[in-house]
């Protein structure tokens, strides 16, 4: 099979897994998955983020009681969309969220949960001021989120991008001992799946892609 062929192959079943064992991960595969994020490109290529791999199960204990209260938010507000549907239907929905609940509630369990802070001095936003919200900054610091998440497919380990925690992030400050001014973007949970990597569920190409002008 040609590498072309393994490369699609994994970017098309890298999905989020919340489902993880508590098999350790062995420190040489943590780097190689944390290298990848490493040779992620940034404006300027300031590299303007750095990541903490918690191991500690008392730190991991601390992250999940932060990650449980968020998650219930979240949960309760997409129930709350639901307005007046009947109580079996509120009660899918809720048994919809049960993975990510059960994810959050045993963080301490995952073999490394993994904390993306970043520096918002460095980012140069060339969206700003736009009378819309700036996303340009985020463009130096996901594309390191990403690559990990690949290299751990790669590496038969599973997580799932979250920023639920984002908003605790003077907490977050506290546990992780990070500089002030310095913001969190993203926590993965790593380790081996329980369950199997892909399929995507995703809308298809032509509804996404335009050739020369938009053409939705
Ligand atoms: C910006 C962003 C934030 C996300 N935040 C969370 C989160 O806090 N908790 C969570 O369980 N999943 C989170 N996700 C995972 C998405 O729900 C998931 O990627 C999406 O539903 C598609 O599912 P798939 O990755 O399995 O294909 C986030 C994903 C992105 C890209």
């Amino acid at each position: 099979m040609a590498i072309t062929d393994d490369f699609y192959s994994l970017l098309s079943t890298t999905r989020s897994i919340r489902r993880i064992r508590d098999t350790p991960i062995d420190q040489e595969t943590l780097e190689r998955v944390c290298q990848a994020s490493v040779w992620a490109p940034s404006g300027g290529n300031r590299q303007p983020w750095r990541l903490i791999a918690v191991r500690d199960r008392a730190i991991k204990e601390k992250l999940s009681a932060l990650y449980v209260d968020e998650w219930a938010k979240y949960v309760d507000y997409n129930i709350a969309k639901l307005g007046d549907q009947p109580a079996e239907v509120i009660q899918k929905v809720r048994a919809q969220f049960g993975t990510g609940t059960a994810l959050a509630e045993n963080l301490a369990d995952i073999p490394v949960v993994a904390l993306f802070v970043h520096d918002p001095s460095a980012l140069y936003v060339t969206d700003a001021g736009l009378g819309r919200h700036p996303v340009v900054g985020g463009a130096s610091l996901y594309p390191a989120v990403q690559n990990f998440l690949l290299a751990a497919r790669a590496e038969g380990l599973g997580g799932v991008l979250t920023t639920l925690i984002c908003s605790r992030e003077s907490e977050l400050r506290d546990i992780l001992k990070f500089p002030d001014g310095w913001g969190v973007h993203a926590m993965i949970p790593l380790g081996y799946p329980k369950g199997n990597h892909g399929p995507l569920q995703r809308a298809p190409l032509n509804t996404m892609m335009s050739i020369d002008t938009w053409s939705f």
